[in-house]
């Protein structure tokens, strides 16, 4: 379980931006963030992932309290990927991958060419592994910055908005590729997305924010609904159902 309790934060224009915000997320599931622009998705993302610190109130990690241990621990047991990601000029996929391993930094190299051959065949990257970063398309991008996420070998994977520059195409596939990494490894995801439908398909949880303050928490089906989404995004529309899959159909802004 991550828990937070208590949580406050401030940015120096916007006091208590964040205030008593409590929240549990479940280990091995995913949970997505949604909310309106300036909701304070990416803030709560940075507090819960150890970026930001919190003027008040702890996040426990299987009741650890992640502020008490280094830096370098909590980079073994979280990883981020952010919305914008900087890579250095000139590096390959394989390089940028390897970074991933910085936290363990043990000089084993065996397990860490294994571990990073693992991220690689996970983010199906094996065909471009040497060519360099700079050179990949938007897809190609965020499946790296994913794979050296995953090199860090940690139990929580944080994605803030990991899908908002790409072609629907790309999108579903990043979606499908976080999916099959929870299936598989188990993999806790707490992310960010703006798409409500694409929450509801492949979120366990969603967590709804409006003004710094959580609106709404539990599974898709049961937060998910007409009035809720006039409420915080101002959008009237209708919820329907195809195929047994709930969708969100927006008609107009009010
Ligand atoms: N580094 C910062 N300094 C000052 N204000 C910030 C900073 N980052 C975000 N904010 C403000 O905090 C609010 C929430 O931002 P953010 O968490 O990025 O929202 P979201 O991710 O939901 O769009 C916004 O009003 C934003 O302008
Ligand atoms: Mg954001």
């Amino acid at each position: 379980m991550i828990r937070c309790e208590n949580l406050s934060f401030s940015y120096d224009k916007k006091k208590n931006f964040i205030k008593d915000l409590n929240i549990n997320i479940n280990i091995g599931k995913i949970t997505t963030i949604l909310g309106p622009n300036g909701s304070g998705k990416s803030t709560l993302l940075s507090l819960l992932s150890c970026y930001n610190k919190p003027d008040n109130g702890s996040v426990y990690l299987d009741d650890i309290n992640l502020s008490n241990i280094k830096t370098k621990e909590i980079a073994k047991k979280i990883a981020t990927v952010h919305q914008e990601n900087e890579s250095p000029e000139d590096i390959s996929v394989e390089t940028l991958i390897s970074y991933g391993r910085t936290p363990h930094n043990k000089n084993n190299k065996a397990e860490d060419e294994n571990i990073i051959n693992w991220a690689i065949k996970s983010t199906s990257l094996e065909e471009i592994r040497n060519e360099k970063v700079m050179s990949l398309s938007g897809g190609q991008r965020q499946r790296a910055f994913i794979a050296m996420a995953l090199a860090q070998k940690t139990e929580v994977l944080f994605l803030d908005e990991p899908t908002t520059y790409l072609d629907i195409y790309h999108q579903i596939e990043i979606l499908e590729m976080i999916k099959l990494l929870n299936e598989k490894y188990n993999l806790t995801i707490i992310m960010v997305l703006h798409d409500i439908n694409q929450a509801i398909k492949y979120s366990d949880n969603i967590i709804i924010m409006k003004e710094g303050k959580i609106v709404e928490e539990g599974k898709p089906c049961d937060i998910i609904n007409d009035k809720t989404i006039k409420d915080v995004y101002k959008v009237e529309g209708i919820i329907c159902n195809v195929e047994e899959e709930m969708y969100f159909v927006p008609k107009s802004a009010c």
